[in-house]
């Protein structure tokens, strides 16, 4: 769990940071802006999950993509810069605002471009080493997965469950690739 966090840490470390704002340093604020997201996310909450047992669904999400023993460090950013790139396109929706509370939504998805402006200048380096290193993208599993999410939310019409259920099932997986403690 706190696996993806310390395969990060290696890649600032490996960064060659240019000094500056542009370099790649997710030092800065990463951890802040995750945790804070997380928190927006738990505070969202507007039924109680125990109403929606009949909606609950296993999404399937691709531990393998994110797990360390089979990521190398170079695809660590591609695959967390993908998975806040598809958090923000499931909530940055007409269904989403007509759902949420928009002050908390606005707010989760500031943070969420905060986060992925900060990852942006680590994901060029990734790409120039890449290049060479033949293979699937790495990110495909995680695409898959969230279409799954927003083909489910279509097909229970964006019920008041439906969106519970998968803001639940996001609080997971942001806990399981950025937070290293237990809130
Ligand atoms: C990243 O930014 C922090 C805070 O500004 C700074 O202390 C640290 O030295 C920077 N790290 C790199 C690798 O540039
Ligand atoms: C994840 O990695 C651990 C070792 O780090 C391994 O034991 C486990 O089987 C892996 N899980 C998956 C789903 O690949
Ligand atoms: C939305 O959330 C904010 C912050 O918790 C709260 O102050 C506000 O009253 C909420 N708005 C609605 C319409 O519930």
């Amino acid at each position: 769990m706190a696996l993806m966090l310390s395969l990060l840490s290696a890649l600032v470390v490996f960064s060659y940071g240019h000094g500056g704002s542009l370099g790649c340093n997710l030092t800065v604020n990463h951890d802040l802006v995750s945790r804070e997201n997380f928190l927006l996310l738990d505070q969202m909450r507007r039924i109680s999950p125990s109403l929606c047992l009949d909606d609950r669904k296993d999404f399937r999400f691709p531990q393998q993509a994110v797990n360390g023993s089979q990521v190398q460090k170079t695809q660590a950013i591609s695959v967390l810069y993908e998975m806040l790139g598809q958090t923000s396109r499931v909530f940055l929706t007409e269904q989403s605002s007509a759902a949420w509370n928009t002050t908390l939504l606005d707010k989760l998805l500031t943070g969420l471009h905060r986060q992925l402006e900060d990852l942006e200048p680590c994901l060029v380096q990734e790409v120039g080493q890449e290049e060479s290193a033949a293979g699937k993208d790495p990110t495909a599993d995680v695409k898959r997965y969230f279409l799954g999410i927003r083909l489910y939310l279509k097909q229970k019409k964006y019920s008041d469950c439906a969106w519970e259920v998968v803001r639940e099932e996001i609080m997971k997986i942001m806990r399981s690739f950025s937070l290293p403690t237990n809130l």
